[in-house]
């Protein structure tokens, strides 16, 4: 097993749910179950954990063929399937969403489902955190990642650790372009913030230490609105971090999360509301859809083979940011359709709204303003092409 590579691999759908949006039904757990069982029998994964966080079935697997496997992935479609064939016979809402398409090819990347996997050599202990989130994008993963690896008064090990002392790289996605710049911290920090502080459009998609390339974490970057040209539904990314022995400490990567930062996301996908932290007895939204959650579960792998889960946000130490969450909440619900709450127009963009803005266009009339508007869109626009 020395020097063997393993890849954990964590591929998630909303498949369909229970009373609207809330949460996932145990008989399409237990469906999804059985097709990686057999897939475990058969050699193919070494061993995998089935949960959900709100609406979101999620399918943790551990194996040896690498990241992006068709074998992988075509089994995470057809355990999918055969959830969503549950989810249609006991009639549960939304039966199938995050399904794009009818048929498999050989990746379910663009078809729907969010992915993150790693692949790495195990250390002799080797623990890892799989945060899954609901109603949200995986742009929310952006601060806690650069509070993780890049922010001391997160992260003490990044100044009291030789092994962690030289920094972390960022490997940042445009999704609009589909373009990707690395960035190293801590040289780069204000260029990384530059990007990551446009979580709709600059997604981290995974860290790597710097000293020796080896890989730290992971999100899943797929936004399903980018994909569909259209709101099918939230995104409710995972992510996967590794911990301690050279990487931060669980209780760093923790600490990440005891901030509620404001996240996209919410009702219908185009409010801002903050991330609250919780255990997966609370992994279900309920208040106006929400508010968006996150679940964290501590694992250690050995052998290939995962050990727990750990539930580590069922802890009253997270209480206090649970409460602020909740204040946030509330504040922001205040606001009602009116921005910040409500999300920007560029984003609106893939809602509803612009049918009903549709509407309005003709009953406009011109206006003298009293000067020429010049308008601006560099954030939107920064391809060559565009400048
Ligand atoms: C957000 C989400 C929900 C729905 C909302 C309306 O990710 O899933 O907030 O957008 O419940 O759902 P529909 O349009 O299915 O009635
Ligand atoms: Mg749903
Ligand atoms: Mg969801």
């Amino acid at each position: 097993m020395a020097g063997q590579k393993v890849t954990i691999s964590v591929i998630k759908a909303d498949i369909g749910s229970i009373a609207g949006h809330h949460k996932v039904h145990p008989d399409t757990i237990l469906a999804a179950s059985r097709v990686l069982a057999e897939a475990k029998r058969k050699g193919v994964i070494k061993s995998f954990y089935v949960t959900h966080v709100g609406d979101d079935l999620q399918l943790i697997m551990t194996h040896f063929k690498g990241v992006d496997s068709p074998e992988i992935h075509e089994l995470a479609w057809n355990a999918f399937k055969e959830a969503t064939k549950v989810a249609k016979e006991l009639g549960l809402y939304a039966a199938g969403q995050d399904l794009l398409s009818d048929a498999f090819s050989g990746n379910v990347r663009g078809m729907g489902p969010g992915v993150a996997e790693m692949e790495f050599v195990e250390r002799p202990a080797e623990p890892v955190i799989v945060f899954m989130a609901d109603k949200t994008e995986p742009g929310a993963f952006n601060l806690p990642l650069y509070k993780i690896f890049a922010d001391p008064f997160n992260t003490a090990g990044l100044v009291i650790d030789p092994r962690m002392h030289d920094g972390f790289v960022f490997e940042v996605l445009d999704v609009y372009e589909g373009r990707m710049v690395k960035l190293n911290t801590p040289e780069e920090l204000y260029d990384l913030l530059a990007l990551i502080g446009t979580p709709g459009r600059y997604v981290i998609k995974r860290v790597y230490r710097k000293s020796d390339g080896e890989i730290g974490a992971v999100v899943s970057s797929e936004r399903l609105n980018l994909i569909a040209g259209k709101y099918v539904g939230k995104d409710d990314p995972v992510m996967i971090v590794r911990a301690q022995s050279g990487f931060p400490a669980v209780g760093e990567i923790l600490e990440a999360f005891s901030f509620p930062h404001l996240v996209a996301g919410w009702m219908r996908g185009s409010h801002h509301g903050p991330l609250m932290p919780v255990g997966l007895k609370d992994a279900k939204c309920t208040r106006f859809d929400g508010p968006p959650r996150v679940v964290a579960l501590g694992f250690q792998i050995k052998n290939g083979e995962l050990i727990g889960p750990a539930d580590l946000f069922d802890d009253v130490a997270f209480d206090e940011t649970r409460r602020l969450a909740q204040q946030v909440a509330e504040y922001l619900r205040r606001h009602g359709p009116f921005m910040p709450h409500r999300l920007g127009p560029e984003e609106m963009e893939y809602t509803t709204l612009p049918k009903v803005l549709e509407k309005l266009k003709d009953r406009f009339v011109k206006a003298d303003l009293g000067y020429q508007p010049k308008l601006k869109r560099s954030e939107e626009l920064t391809g060559p092409e565009h400048e």
